[in-house]
């Protein structure tokens, strides 16, 4: 019914990450600059191939084509086909692609954006990865079934749609996304109902994508940049929290802040764009309102496992996953093209943060002093009981990430409270992970779809659930409560996930454990793609 998802409160701690990164990232390359350590080889192209994360980021992609929106083309899914291809007609737009949000069949305009920032992301850094397991393919076309549809979604410079499709509606239907008769009304922010996060969120969801298309689809790649700058513009000079503004989406995707999107995105434009009043714009004149630089308060998560607090550390770890780029912006920046010069001020702005960053790193690795104990048995990060894996997901997407920063910069090590750990102690952490997630875990099941012997048959996913000639109208609940594992395979979708136990329930009524959704396997590919081979470099950075 749509997975749970809170945005938190939390602006100024993920700025506080946003600068630490970027400070890591200065230290990184000065560092080098000064003192030659040669202590690290020197990551080169892909190396062998791991052919079981190889496998598993194949599986994976293949749910985005699960969850298409729109009119297929070359559609492999044997059991899904067209749909929705009325969305956006009521405002005379074309809103049939994206993607469906979960086990449902909405279109949420935030979490869709941040899908795609999330896939952008991880192709930008492992592109040359994907292609060594031919998967660069897969992973670009939908990137581009979403970027059409943002595209789309805004069709003047303030006015943006955020949401296809009625929750009230669309919940009280069980059906195939290929039989939907219901209504789907399409919802917008605009200067009166302003929504400064999610047109944040896309400007940095388009600006990233841009520079993913830069080489291949110049013309694309510059409409995308366009509407970035516009919607850049739109969140900041109309500037609301669009759940305020329209409270009925609070339901799902609540939002209750946006200085941390409105400098993700100026971070994501610095680097599509090199105008440094984007970084000035992050580091300098919005990096005191938004980020109130503290002293972090990152190890208290163990603390505030209860209620909303849970879920503004969901969306805290979500949106870290983000803040990351940063790094990579100005190592590619100093690190490579040398002459871009700061002022004091946005070093400050980018030193005050860099201990944050590695004090993210030194709670996840689980032989640090400062280590989070919320974890299962079976060694899985574990902090909320809804869709229990994007917590492990997003954190070893950041910890491969920051090991392979770390490399490329011949960073050699971070201090945990005085205990010394290594990229590669931050790597065996990720595959610690995700080798749980594959099937390394007390229950022996593989939690992503398709992938392995054993795998949750009961997936909670409507197309999944339905026999393809069945044509149920809103009225299919009896697929919701049959039995029977599913007729169709949802195939790369990554379930729930286990409870604090390490067990799971594989029942399709169970949609805490049950429901995949889209974001979640974007982090899931970026986390692979790391992964897939034995030394990893961003290949954006040649
Ligand atoms: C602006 O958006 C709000 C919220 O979606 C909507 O109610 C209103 O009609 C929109 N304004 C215009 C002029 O379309
Ligand atoms: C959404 O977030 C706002 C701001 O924190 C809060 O006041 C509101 O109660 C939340 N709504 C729901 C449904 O959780
Ligand atoms: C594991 O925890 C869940 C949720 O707390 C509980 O329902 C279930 O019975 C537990 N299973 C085992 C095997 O202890
Ligand atoms: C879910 O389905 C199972 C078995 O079909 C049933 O025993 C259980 O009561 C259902 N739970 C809910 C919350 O509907």
């Amino acid at each position: 019914m749509g997975a749970k998802y809170t945005k938190g409160c939390t602006g100024w701690l993920i700025v506080l990450v946003v600068a630490a990164l970027v400070v890591a990232a200065v230290f990184f390359a000065v560092k080098k600059k000064h003192h030659h350590r040669d202590v690290l080889p020197v990551p080169g192209p892909p190396g062998a191939l791991d052919q079981k994360y190889a496998d598993a980021l194949g599986v994976a992609l293949q749910f985005f084509q699960v969850q298409k929106s729109g009119k297929l083309v070359d559609n492999k899914i044997t059991w899904r086909g067209d749909s929705a291809l009325d969305d956006g007609k009521e405002a005379g737009l074309d809103l049939s692609k994206g993607m469906y949000d979960a086990g449902d069949h909405m279109k949420f305009g935030f979490p869709m954006a941040y899908t795609a920032t999330v896939l952008s992301w991880s192709i930008l850094e492992y592109g040359d990865q994907m292609s060594a397991a031919k998967q660069l393919d897969p992973a670009l076309d939908a990137l581009k079934w979403i970027t059409d549809y943002l595209i789309n979604a805004h069709p003047s410079d303030n006015v943006l749609y955020v949401q296809v499709g009625d929750p009230d509606i669309d919940h009280k239907c069980w059906e195939r996304p290929e039989t939907m008769t219901d209504n789907r009304p399409v919802t917008q922010v605009n200067k009166s109902a302003p929504g400064s996060d999610v047109a944040a969120e896309t400007a940095a969801a388009m600006a990233a994508a841009s520079l993913v298309f830069k080489s291949t689809d110049s013309r694309y790649s510059d409409v995308l940049l366009r509407h970035a700058e516009k919607l850049f513009t739109f969140a900041d000079n109309y500037r609301g929290i669009y759940s305020n503004s329209i409270p009925k989406v609070q339901t799902f995707y609540n939002s209750t802040g946006y200085g941390d999107e409105l400098l993700w995105a100026a971070s994501w434009l610095y680097h599509a764009t090199g105008d440094q009043s984007y970084l000035n714009y992050a580091t300098v004149k919005n990096g005191n309102t938004f980020a109130d630089w503290g002293r972090p308060t990152w190890f208290s998560w163990d603390d505030k496992r209860a209620g909303t607090q849970v879920h503004i550390l969901v969306h805290y770890v979500i949106l870290l996953l983000q803040e990351f780029k940063l790094i990579f912006i100005l190592l590619s920046r100093v690190h490579f093209f040398g002459a871009t010069q700061f002022s004091s001020g946005e070093m400050n702005g980018l030193r005050s943060y860099r201990d944050t960053a590695e004090a993210v790193m030194c709670g996840l690795l689980p032989d640090s002093p400062t280590a989070t104990s919320s974890r299962t048995e079976g060694g899985l990060v574990w902090i909320d009981e809804w869709n229990a894996l994007q917590h492990p997901v997003a954190a070893s997407f950041l910890a491969v990430v920051y090991s392979d920063y770390m490399l490329t910069s011949r960073t050699p090590e971070i201090q945990c409270s005085g205990k010394t750990f290594t990229p590669s102690d931050l790597r065996t952490f990720a595959t610690s992970q995700v080798d749980y997630i594959l099937g390394n875990n007390p229950m022996k099941l593989s939690y992503l779809v398709g992938y392995g012997d054993s795998y949750p048959q009961q997936v909670h996913h409507r197309g999944a659930s339905i026999p393809v000639d069945a044509n149920t109208g809103c009225k299919g609940f009896q697929w919701l409560s049959s039995t029977e594992q599913n007729p169709n395979v949802a195939t790369g979708a990554l379930v729930g996930g286990p409870f604090k136990n390490d067990s799971y329930i594989d029942l399709r009524n169970n949609s805490m454990q049950s429901e995949p959704s889209t974001y979640n396997n974007a982090a899931l590919v970026g986390l692979l793609s790391g992964l897939v081979t034995t030394s990893s470099v961003a290949t954006s950075l040649r």
